[in-house]
């Protein structure tokens, strides 16, 4: 069918045009800033999961939900080799330059100020000033250096600003298993402070399964912080939301056997579901979508993540690295002890330490506990056995 109407979205990041199956989180989302709103307390959130699996659409649900309230938002991604000091400030900018009136009162221009002492080191040529002259408002001091010091003022300080009006503040954080251990904690204080003081502020980290551990190493009490969700594959109902509905949408049908293929095929992966609900509507003559087309639909969608999804990050290993890959395929998509595939290689765990850190560094692995290396992305083994026989 035409390709120009097809309703599926595989990608990073693509919002899909049903967002399936994540009742409870966006649920708990809307509880947490609803609370906050009417000066309850409210435990910031984490959403952890392999690639693929919908954290990064998620989050910019959160976003668009709490944008949607008047709420003051930022939603930046760690890991780019940007600083989060900068990444907010960037992020920041534009919401506060449209608080940035003349008419402003005091608890925004306190906001702008502190906001423009929090950036003065990352902004030399004054990118994010807001035309508005602060010179005579008393100096803040979030511009000690310290990024905890000074995020924990810039928090206090914008979520009073967004409290004049009712709302809060909200910082998104993705692939936040790559923020430095300073920054991971400075967030901890911050939530932690802004529980204890009453401030409507809510963060949400999004990352790989190994989020937990990293947090709980910077802070002990992060535990307690935060309400923790596992993203994974949709339950059979969500998956065959995810593929019907944006087809009827289009007034395009599925029969009944076609849904149940594609699910068993996916796992119900998000990604997948978005990539094999693509290549069937491209291969069906018309409506409804068939098995023979689901059919069709996999192998070609199957075909298209292998050259992309799987292969970009296999090329991106070195021999060595892929050598290490492969002895850990041998354990099938769950993760492996450390020491078996050190076994596997000939090796001692120690000897194979800077692969394993070179594949984590490159997202490829990471490590789900101490000892332990897992994927990154669904189904990878599966992927790298079929390189070994071919
Ligand atoms: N709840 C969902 N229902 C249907 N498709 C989804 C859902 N969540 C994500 N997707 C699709 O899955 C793919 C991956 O989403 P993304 O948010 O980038 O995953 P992650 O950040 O976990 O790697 C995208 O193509 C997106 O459209
Ligand atoms: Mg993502």
């Amino acid at each position: 069918m035409d390709e120009l109407t097809n309703p599926y979205s595989p990608g990073a990041g693509l919002r899909p045009a049903a967002l399936a199956g994540r009742e409870t989180q966006l649920r708990v989302w809307s509880t947490a800033t609803g609370r906050l709103e009417s000066h309850r307390t409210a435990r910031s959130v984490v959403l952890q999961g392999l690639r693929g699996v919908g954290k990064t659409v998620l989050l910019g649900e959160f976003q668009r939900l709490a944008s949607t309230d008047g709420w003051i938002t930022a939603m930046v991604e760690a890991g780019t080799g940007q600083s989060l000091r900068a990444s907010l400030a960037q992020a920041l900018h534009p919401e506060l330059a449209d608080l940035a009136k003349p008419s402003a009162g005091a608890r925004i221009r306190k906001a702008l100020r502190t906001f423009s002492a929090f950036t003065v080191k990352v902004d030399l040529e004054g990118t994010w000033s807001f035309g508005l002259d602060l010179h005579d408002d008393p100096p803040s001091a979030a511009n000690t250096g310290n990024l905890e010091l000074d995020l924990i003022q810039l928090g206090r300080d914008l979520s009073a600003a967004a409290a004049e009006s009712g709302t809060g503040l909200a910082l998104l954080i993705d692939e936040a298993q790559d923020l430095t251990r300073d920054e991971l904690t400075a967030l901890c204080s911050l939530s932690h402070q802004a529980g204890q003081r009453g401030w409507p502020l809510l963060i949400a980290l999004a990352g790989l399964p190994s989020l937990p551990r990293v947090l709980s190493e910077a802070k002990s009490y992060s535990e307690r912080l935060f309400s923790y969700h596992r993203i994974g594959e949709l339950d059979p109902t969500a998956a065959g939301q995810a593929l019907t509905f944006p087809a009827q949408q289009e007034g395009v049908d599925w029969e009944p056997a076609a849904v149940e293929f594609v699910i068993a095929e996916t796992a119900g992966y998000p990604y997948f579901l978005q990539e094999y609900g693509q290549a069937t509507w491209n291969a069906a003559p018309g409506s409804p979508l068939r098995l023979d087309d689901a059919r069709l639909g996999a192998a070609l969608g199957q075909a298209h993540l292998d050259q992309g999804f799987y292969r970009s990050r296999w090329e991106r290993a070195t021999p060595q690295q892929r050598a290490y890959l492969q002895a850990m395929a041998e354990d099938g998509n769950g993760p492996s002890l450390s020491s078996t595939v050190a076994k596997r290689l000939g090796k001692t765990p120690t000897a194979l330490g800077p692969a394993r850190d070179a594949l984590i560094k490159k997202g490829l692995v990471y490590a789900p506990e101490h000892g332990h290396i897992g994927f990154t992305v669904p189904r990878m083994a599966d992927f790298i056995t079929k390189q070994s026989t071919t």
